[in-house]
């Protein structure tokens, strides 16, 4: 792989800003065929996303978002890889990427000591050609481990060589080539104590400074998160993780941001306190992301839980924008398509900025008017 360098490492705040070309679609699709043909782009590239929203205007959410020295980014998952009016609007409406699950535990080491990136690097290939920068998420998580890792039993000696072992091997293949990793996902429960995974549980606490370390040793150059969800308000969970990054800071060890996965549902109510949280954090001299926006609803949608829907994903927006350690801004995939919830919480759905027919909702409106006038100020 060519080594193209997506994010200025030395400068955490700046994105390379991805300027799209006005011109006639025609003319662009003929660009695009020659380019395609001279093997710089692949057709799908640079073809105008068809279904694409207000296509008029040069702006996308990337590129607006870049203006603010951000990114606004979007999961997406291998599966999706075969439907190509997917992939024309993901590698053109968005300057960053994550995989949702390629790079978990059960996907990277399916085997003890056997370890796979096909599917990570297909993604990580799609995000480079499209000038997207990629967060790996994630190394050590309690869901989706191999039945290997779930179901054997070790000493505290061998699981810590197993996790050691998979987090060096895991971030190294990536070094340099990843903007961060979401180096422990989902380690508190919602009272702010440790969640009891077979890690806690078998090496204490400590296994999350130890994973931080490992993973800087392997990739110098990644930025090192903490990412949870119901993080976003004030209150036990996130003051868990305060008061864990807090001490880690004071040991010195390597932590460099705190992701806000942001699955959110109109039922409980917008977290108010999101902007005053996220500076908090900031406070400490870390960088904030929003990891893996949704805002899901009880299906069917309709006008009013739609236009509340918009107003959040704006919230959400512009709070991070205020917020100037607060990077960027990813959803947990762009379409109600691809959208995880359906599957996990029962009559829920309709939570992406774009519905199923790819076709923009009025929560696209919101959060690119949000980053537009941001941009102007
Ligand atoms: C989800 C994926 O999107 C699904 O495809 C998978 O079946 C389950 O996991 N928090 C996380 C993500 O950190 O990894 C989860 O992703 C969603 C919740």
């Amino acid at each position: 792989m060519s080594a193209v360098l997506l994010v200025d490492l030395d400068v955490p705040l700046r994105i390379p800003h991805r300027r799209t070309f006005l011109m006639p679609h025609r003319l662009a699709a003929s660009v695009a065929a020659s380019l395609a043909a001279a093997g710089l782009v692949t057709a799908m590239a640079a073809t105008p996303a068809s279904a694409g929203p207000d296509r008029h205007d040069d702006t996308t959410l990337g590129r607006l978002a870049a203006d603010t020295h951000r990114y606004f980014g979007s999961a997406t998952d291998n599966p999706e890889f075969s439907d190509a009016a997917y992939l024309g609007i993901l590698g053109s409406e968005f300057n960053s990427t994550t995989a949702g699950n390629a790079l978990k535990w059960y996907a990277t080491e399916p085997q003890q000591g056997v370890f796979d990136f096909t599917q990570g690097d297909q993604v990580l290939d799609f995000a480079r050609r499209h000038h997207m920068s990629f967060r790996a998420h994630t190394l050590v998580w309690h869901n989706q481990l191999p039945d290997w890792l779930n179901n054997g039993t070790f000493t505290a000696d061998q699981l810590r060589a197993i996790l050691k072992k998979h987090i060096t091997t895991v971030a190294r293949h990536y070094k340099g080539k990843v903007y961060s990793w979401d180096v422990v996902n989902e380690a508190f429960n919602e009272d702010g104590t440790y969640r009891d995974t077979i890690f806690y549980r078998t090496l204490g606490p400590g296994y999350i400074a130890d994973a931080l370390r490992w993973a800087r040793e392997a990739d110098p150059h990644a930025k090192l998160y903490l990412n949870d969800y119901n993080i976003e308000a004030i209150g036990p969970k996130s003051d868990a993780y305060y008061a864990l990054v807090k001490s880690l800071r004071a040991q010195h060890v390597p932590i460099d941001g705190v992701g806000f996965q942001g699955h959110l549902a109109l039922q409980y109510g917008y977290p108010d306190t999101l902007e005053q949280n996220l500076r908090r954090f900031a406070d400490l001299g870390l960088d904030v992301a929003i990891t893996e926006l949704d805002i899901r609803m009880y299906v069917p949608a309709d006008a009013t839980k739609l236009a509340t829907q918009a107003d959040w994903y704006a919230r959400v927006t512009k709070a991070c924008l205020a917020v100037r350690r607060c990077v960027g801004i990813t959803v947990w995939d762009y379409t109600d398509k691809y959208s995880w919830i359906p599957a996990v919480f029962q009559g829920e759905g309709a939570a992406l900025p774009y519905d199923e027919n790819l076709q923009p909702k009025p929560a696209y409106t919101a959060i690119r008017d949000a980053l537009r006038s941001a941009g102007r100020h």
